[in-house]
């Protein structure tokens, strides 16, 4: 078989990817090494930046997300038995961000891959890319018991931190940086509504919590844990229990609770590989780079590194330049960059890390106070929150 782009990968970035490229008249196939529902089980972020959203509608996915998704203009910070309200639209002027399930993006660009009858190959086994750094790019895969290969002129690896993409790039050819925090996220989803119609972030003593949804109807809540913390020894009583000693009485007071039907624990890292191009292979989204989620960056940065890539094959094919392809690495670490430090700078300030002193303590709360006090400072949180330009 032979394809222009051989995307690795169906999640956000693959998908998106790809939609763009299909609807730009330019044939691509995506691989999976799982199941189409494995991948809509997954649940992972829920806020989209303004950027987020307008590839969405570029690749004729919009719809659901327009009428379903739920516009807001500011969260809360809340620390100290009170909360401040950072109102995004009003510092940003005119910004805000929509609250939309990444399984929902998922599954409307996967609808509207199959409508415009473009190929994925969902439960391929052993994905390799080859010969990116060479004349002939090709990716195998085993399914049905036979290796099956695809020729291409480019591959996209979009296919997670996890993936084959940048496992196949020379140790020799790739720089990383990481940071591994001392902490995880505890997570529920459950059928109820949220405590509040706007997010909450609370930093208390005891850990971190995020008051989040899906929708009016389905509320999103984390709470900070340690790393060796077990799902199982958690019942949902517990969980909402140490959430609500987390929060501000008023919005304690206000939580109503369901059972839930999905609890999950996600460790924090930051990790960036670079470069983020090798020959005629490209990593995309988290096949490059990880945020821990206190920024709510992760499926956003996916986005931006898909609209980078994007138009450079627009140039290569349309305009027959290769010269977006060239500056693709460049102009995407510039903005992962920028979203890695708002991310550890999120998570440093509003975590209690296990090793804090006094001193760390007096930091954290001082950055709280000054932000909550300081226009500039609120406004370079909610610049950056709501996502910086392209
Ligand atoms: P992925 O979504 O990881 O998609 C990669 C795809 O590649 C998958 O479908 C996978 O099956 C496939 N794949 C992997 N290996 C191979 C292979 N060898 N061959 C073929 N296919 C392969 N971000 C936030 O902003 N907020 C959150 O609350 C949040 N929560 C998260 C919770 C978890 C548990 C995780 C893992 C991430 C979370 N993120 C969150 C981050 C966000 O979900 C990711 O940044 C986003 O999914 C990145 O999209 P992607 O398409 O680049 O990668
Ligand atoms: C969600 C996750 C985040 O990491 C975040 O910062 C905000 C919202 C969520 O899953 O809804």
């Amino acid at each position: 078989m032979r394809t222009k782009v051989a995307i690795i990968g169906s999640g956000p970035s693959g998908l998106l990817l790809g939609q763009l490229l299909t609807e730009a008249g330019i044939d691509n196939v995506i691989l999976d090494r799982v199941a189409k529902d494995y991948i809509l089980g997954r649940v992972r972020a829920g806020v989209l930046e303004e950027g987020t959203v307008g590839l969405i509608d570029e690749a004729k996915a919009g719809a659901r997300m327009h009428a379903e998704g739920l516009p807001h203009d500011g969260f809360s910070l809340a620390f100290d038995g009170r909360d401040h309200r950072i109102d995004l639209f009003g510092l940003t002027g005119g910004k805000r961000v929509v609250i939309y399930g990444q399984t929902e993006v998922t599954r409307d660009l996967m609808e509207r891959r199959e409508a415009s009858g473009a190929l994925t190959i969902y439960e391929a086994a052993n994905v390799k890319p080859h010969d990116f750094d060479g004349s002939a790019p090709h990716v195998t895969y085993e399914k049905d018991g036979v290796t099956r290969r695809i020729d291409c002129d480019f591959i996209a690896g979009c296919d997670g931190f996890h993936g084959a993409s940048r496992k196949a790039v020379p140790e020799r050819s790739l720089r990383t940086f990481e940071k591994i925090y001392p902490f995880g996220w505890l997570g529920i989803l459950a059928e109820v509504a949220p405590v509040n119609h706007e997010l909450i972030y609370a930093n208390h003593p005891r850990g971190f919590a995020l008051c989040s949804m899906r929708s009016e109807h389905r509320s999103r809540y984390y709470i900070q844990c340690p790393l060796d913390e077990k799902v199982e020894d958690w019942s949902d009583d517990r969980f909402f229990d140490e959430l609500r000693r987390r929060l501000p009485a008023h919005h304690a007071d206000a939580l109503v609770t369901a059972p839930s039907f999905e609890k999950s624990i996600a460790p924090l890292r930051s990790f960036v590989a670079e470069p983020m191009r090798f020959g005629r292979m490209f990593l995309v989204g988290d096949a490059a780079h990880i945020v821990p989620p206190t920024g709510a960056k992760g499926l956003n940065l996916a986005a931006s590194d898909v609209h980078y890539l994007f138009s450079g094959l627009i140039e290569h094919y349309q305009d027959r330049s290769n010269a977006g392809i060239d500056t693709y690495s460049q102009k995407a670490l510039a903005r992962v960059w920028k979203a890695v430090r708002f991310s550890w700078w999120m998570t440093t300030m509003m975590h209690r890390f296990p090793d804090t002193g006094d001193f760390d303590q007096k930091i954290q709360e001082a950055e709280l106070d000054y932000l909550t006090h300081s226009r500039a400072a609120s406004t370079a949180l909610a610049e950056n929150y709501v996502g910086l330009p392209y």
